[in-house]
């Protein structure tokens, strides 16, 4: 079967399939589709299609790893990639046209799920103009006062095409703006892949187990402090040892699995940097337009200096931000001496997906995500009790932890059975469920889809976890 060559264990009995029929339950049923599956391949092989594991063998010639973003490769879940060829809804379409239940919503942006037809017909208006001018446009102006007007610490906005480079732009300014040189960040949080800001990092580097200094310069590594998240004596030490520029946070962490901040923490945050003189910095790639129409800052009620943004700003499209007062953005060239720039920055198609799509988030959609959310972790947190499991969540964020333990920090994701997970990945994707494949990632709720769905897969992870629960599994 396709991306299931490497490791997979056959041990799970498929009762769900990607398209939501019942699978077989008899030998002889199990057998008839395994007959339609080889019938489906050899008639891709004459159409001159290669297969899924060709294409990876052919990608693996020209991509590293086969992938242009690791965590993409799947190998944490002991798998080959699968490779997407569509997408439409809720749902992921490979390319055997197997259907999957789509939880990553290609890692945050499609909130609105695939090919929403007011998204595409808003890139395709922008396209019909023109795809990319290098010149100021009105849309990168209406896309700025959209999000002022829904981020309360936001006055201005400098776009950039990635989280990585509005991460390494926020910790620029900060610089520039206190004469100071060190950063704080959180051991599992993830900036994006810039050398400040990859110590310890969460996401793929986490996944991976890659030591973040390779190609890093010492002194850039030096220049980072980082601390356990949810630890405020350790953040406050790193206030009093060093001259710290700014403490980079994700207001939820999401890179470490969903870790949301303990009670007072984000308050703690912002009172021990104000009289520190440090900026706070939130990183709302993940969290912005997500969790609340103003991001985890409306949500906690707690504004920071500057706010990082990415993902959802672009619609699906390669489009982030930073924000922040116009104090601050106007030390931003050319209104002021701190140097950044890009060539694709603001480009027309990303910033009409991305504006289109913060005009459909209103107050009902962010009740309706909040809806689908606590339905899909109320049924979570049955099965993770019954199995000894414990949830996270924020709205529209969800991680199941291999843990009887709850997480508060990257030492306690790091102590989840990632093995556990594993199998429990693949017996989802046997089922048609498309989680995140590692467990320091979330699960993106979407409002595409809807309550049967997240029925669905419930009942997809009841049986996933029963066949895999090394207390209940027989034989
Ligand atoms: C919180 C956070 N910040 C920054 C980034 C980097 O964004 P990008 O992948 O667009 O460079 C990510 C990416 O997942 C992220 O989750």
């Amino acid at each position: 079967m396709s991306g299931l060559s490497r490791g997979a264990p056959d041990k799970v009995k498929i009762k769900v399939r990607g398209d939501g029929s019942p699978l077989a339950t008899t030998q002889s049923e199990v057998d008839h589709q395994e007959e339609e599956r080889a019938k489906a391949e050899a008639a891709r092989s004459a159409a001159g299609r290669a297969s899924n594991t060709e294409l990876f063998e052919r990608a693996r010639q020209v991509l590293p790893g086969g992938v242009n973003s690791p965590v993409r490769a799947m190998r944490q879940v002991g798998l080959d990639p699968v490779f997407i060829e569509s997408a439409e809804g809720s749902e992921v379409i490979d390319r055997d046209g197997r259907r999957y239940l789509d939880w990553v919503g290609s890692w945050g942006p499609m909130i609105l799920g695939h090919t929403d037809p007011e998204i595409l017909e808003a890139i395709d208006a922008a396209a019909a103009r023109g795809t990319s001018f290098g010149a100021a446009t009105e849309a990168e102006v209406e896309l700025g006062e959209e999000v002022a007007s829904r981020i309360p610490s936001v006055e201005m906005i400098r776009m950039t095409s990635s989280g990585t480079e509005a991460a390494m732009t926020a910790a620029r300014l900060a610089r520039a703006v206190t004469g100071r040189e060190v950063l704080v960040k959180f051991a599992g949080a993830y900036h994006g892949h810039s050398d400040g800001l990859l110590a310890e990092a969460g996401s793929g580097v986490a996944t991976h187990g890659v030591p973040s200094g390779p190609g890093i310069p010492a002194a850039q590594a030096a220049g980072t402090v980082v601390v356990p998240w949810n630890d405020r004596e350790a953040v406050s030490e790193a206030l009093r040892t060093h001259d710290v520029a700014a403490v980079f946070a994700e207001p939820v962490a999401a890179n470490m699995g969903v870790v949301p901040p303990e009670e007072g923490y984000l308050e703690f945050l912002r009172a021990a940097t104000s009289e520190a003189g440090s900026l706070l910095v939130f990183d709302e790639v993940i969290t912005g337009f997500r969790v609340a129409r103003g991001g985890a800052q409306e949500l906690y009620g707690i504004n920071p200096d500057l706010t990082v943004m990415g993902k959802i700003i672009g619609g699906g499209l390669p489009a982030a931000a930073v924000g922040g007062p116009r104090e601050l953005m106007e030390r931003l060239s050319p209104a002021g001496d701190v140097y950044q720039a890009g060539t694709l920055s603001g480009n027309p198609l990303a910033v009409a997906a991305g504006l289109a799509t913060l005009r459909r988030l209103d107050h009902e959609a962010y009740e309706r995500l909040g809806a689908l959310t606590d339905r899909l972790v109320a049924g979570l947190t049955n099965l993770a009790d019954e199995h000894n499991l414990t949830v996270a969540s924020a709205p529209g964020l969800v991680t199941l932890f291999f843990s009887a333990l709850p997480v508060k920090d990257f030492a306690g994701a790091m102590g989840t059975d990632r093995d556990r997970h594993a199998a429990f990945y693949r017996a989802m994707l046997e089922r048609g469920i498309w989680l995140p494949p590692s467990q320091f990632e979330a699960w993106f709720v979407s409002l595409a889809q809807d309550e049967i769905q997240i029925d669905r897969t419930l009942m997809a992870a009841a049986e996933a976890l029963a066949a895999t629960d090394p207390a209940r599994k027989i034989g």
